[in-house]
């Protein structure tokens, strides 16, 4: 079987095609801007604008055609409005054109999923980028949400301090180097509320103390990515403990830091626990993961008339009744 997934949540547009066991293809652009920041419209825009060109060039990497393309899939949510709904008129347009069967698909379970084309079965998975921050885990037939972020997404914070700093955005890559030169520790305040994450308070009092130039921006750096990522894994080794589940996987945008990732290991081969980090085209936002998603809710049994296709905008990750394996 194979399935063609469109992501547009946010400001990527991706159209991926696969098979139960591999990648066709997955093609992406992203809208950027100078400062940073989305805007929505904007970005529905840019999706409407794309979408042909970037279904053409899906389909001619991966070698077919939508004749031989058995699903269509969408991201139906969480995201931005606009978006969504460029996203979900194209698919349901494609679904009706070709007379193919359509899902939508969760972007936060998608991010998670997809680990599974490796051979992960079972996983705590800690999903991390601009606007998402979230640690979940199947439990009781659903993906339940052990920690979340109460305001900003990681991504987001490091971007906006990033900026702060005048090294550009995207802030990610920049911050992370800058990070590697620091070597002295300056006290911030740490995040970890019950079991969510908070990341406002770290990055105004980052803020603040370089606004004081008592410091060296490395070392900024190199605290806000320590205070911030301890407080990540920490929240993961936790949902590990409680959930007894052997596998941890490491998703979304912010997966390309070297650093989180060398943190998450140590904390998962403290507990003997599997540690997984999917190629990067992978976990950043993609078609690939929804396609591969779909297929899996297909052959487990979901069906989609055209009226459950609507966007969901606050599309909740424990919202989803998994009925696949
Ligand atoms: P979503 O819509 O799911 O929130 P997104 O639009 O933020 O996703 P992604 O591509 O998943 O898009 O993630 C982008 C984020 O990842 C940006 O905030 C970027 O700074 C961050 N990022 C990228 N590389 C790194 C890195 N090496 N270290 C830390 N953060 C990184
Ligand atoms: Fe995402």
């Amino acid at each position: 079987m194979i399935a063609l997934g469109i992501e547009g949540t946010a400001h990527t547009l991706g159209v991926g095609i696969v098979t139960g066991e591999r990648v066709l293809a997955n093609v992406f652009h992203t809208l950027t801007t100078e400062k940073g920041g989305i805007h929505p419209k904007e970005a529905a825009e840019h999706h409407a604008r794309l979408l042909k060109p970037l279904l053409r060039k899906a389909l001619q990497e991966a070698g077919t055609t939508m004749d031989s393309v058995d699903i269509i899939a969408f991201s139906q949510g969480p995201g931005l409005g606009p978006c969504l709904r460029v996203v979900a008129t194209a698919a349901r347009a494609l679904a009706i054109k070709y007379n193919k069967p359509i899902i939508g698909v969760n972007h936060c379970i998608a991010h998670v999923e997809i680990t599974k084309m490796f051979g992960v079965r079972d996983p705590v998975g800690l999903y991390v980028s601009g606007g998402n921050t979230q640690v979940l885990a199947l439990e009781g037939g659903r993906y339940r949400v052990f920690g979340e972020t109460l305001d900003i997404g990681i991504g987001n914070a490091i971007d906006t301090f990033a900026r702060e700093l005048g090294i550009g955005f995207p802030g990610g890559p920049k911050m992370e180097k800058l990070a590697l030169k620091g070597n002295h520790y300056i006290g911030l305040p740490y995040s970890v509320k019950g079991m969510d994450l908070s990341f406002s308070g770290v990055l105004t009092e980052a803020v603040r103390k370089y606004r004081t130039g008592k410091y060296r921006i490395e070392d900024l750096a190199y605290s806000f990515q320590e205070t911030a990522f301890a407080a990540l894994v920490e929240v993961t080794e936790r949902a590990v403990a409680h959930t007894g589940k052997r596998e941890v996987v490491l998703v979304g945008g912010v997966a390309a830091n070297n650093r989180l990732r060398e943190m998450l290991r140590i904390m998962t081969e403290d507990r003997g626990v599997r540690f997984f980090v999917p190629p990067y085209d992978l976990c950043r936002d993609n078609g690939a993961m929804i396609a591969y998603t779909a297929l899996r809710m297909y052959r487990g049994g979901v069906r989609f008339k055209i009226d459950d296709t609507v966007v969901k905008q606050k599309f909740r990750t424990d919202e989803v009744e998994v009925l696949w394996g």
